[in-house]
Formats: structure tokens, C-alpha cells, sequence
């Protein structure tokens, strides 16, 4: 897969990190920034990361920031995102088997390496349950055309 993987200040440690554990994985990774651990604004790598995810140049997104919160809350702007905040492996195989989860937000400051790692692995290879929640996905699609119930 494609992979698109974005950090602030708060998160870059994490990201170097992660963007090298997805390559050993054998997926294709592209980093967004941050650059280093100087001070940047987790919106504009957001909005980077998920604008490309939405338009189909990657197939996954993970964005790390000190909560994963505002990560969150930016990616889940974009049309056709559908971001999920992370912090145990069962909501990230969820997130994918219920919601098609297009992008993985992790806190960097609340939750250690070697979870991170299992988190994005688990995000990564879980595929989507379809069937019912199929039904329920494409409402989250009505509701973005502004035709939500
Ligand atoms: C940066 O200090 C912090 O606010 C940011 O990383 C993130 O946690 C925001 O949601």
C-alpha cells in the first residue's frame, strides 16, 4: 500500500519511527513532516496528509501529534476522510472493519513506541467488514454531500 505518514513537533520522534517500521512492512511510505521536533502547526501537515488520502494518492494516512486529537479533528474535515483516533489495537482493527478508517491518528505524548507500532500494523492489515457497515459508511459519505439525516 501507499502510505501517507505526518507528524507535528510532538509527534515527530514517533513518526520517524513508525515511517520506518511501515517500510519493514513492506508498504510505501511518504512523509509529510514534520521535518524535526521545532514547532509546527499540526493543521498544516493534516490537512496535507488527508487532502491526499481523500484524492486517492494513498491508500492509508497516519497522523501523530501530542493527542492524536487535533490530528483527528483536521483529517476529519477533509471530504472522504475518515479519521480514527487510536490508543489500543482493538479500536484501530475496528476502525477498519467497521468504518473503513482511511486514517490512523495517534497521541505520541499518551501512548508508548511498541504499541504505536502494533497500532499502525493492525490499521494497516485489517480490511474493511463491508455488509451492514457498508450501508452505514455511505451515510457518513450522504452526510458530507450535506444530505446527513
Ligand atoms: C502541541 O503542543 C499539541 O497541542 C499537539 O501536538 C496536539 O496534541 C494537538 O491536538
Amino acid at each position: 500500500m501507499r502510505v501517507a505518514i505526518g507528524s507535528d513537533h510532538a509527534g515527530f520522534e514517533m513518526k520517524e519511527s513508525l515511517k520506518e517500521y511501515v517500510k519493514s512492512l513492506g508498504h510505501e511510505v511518504e512523509d509529510f513532516g514534520a521535518p524535526s521536533s521545532d514547532p509546527v502547526d499540526y493543521p498544516d501537515i493534516g490537512y496535507r496528509v488527508a487532502k491526499d488520502v481523500a484524492s486517492g494518492q494513498f491508500e492509508r494516512g497516519v497522523l501523530i501529534c501530542g493527542t492524536g486529537i487535533g490530528m483527528s479533528i483536521v483529517a476529519n474535515k477533509v471530504p472522504g476522510v475518515r479519521a480514527a483516533l487510536a490508543g489500543d489495537v482493538e479500536s484501530a482493527r475496528l476502525a477498519r472493519e467497521h468504518n473503513d478508517a482511511n486514517v490512523l491518528t495517534l497521541g505520541a505524548r499518551l501512548i508508548r513506541l511498541e504499541l504505536a507500532r502494533e497500532i499502525v500494523r493492525i490499521f494497516l492489515e485489517t480490511g474493511f467488514a463491508g455488509g451492514r457497515h457498508a450501508r452505514r459508511v455511505e451515510k457518513i459519505a450522504l452526510g458530507e454531500a450535506g444530505k446527513g439525516k
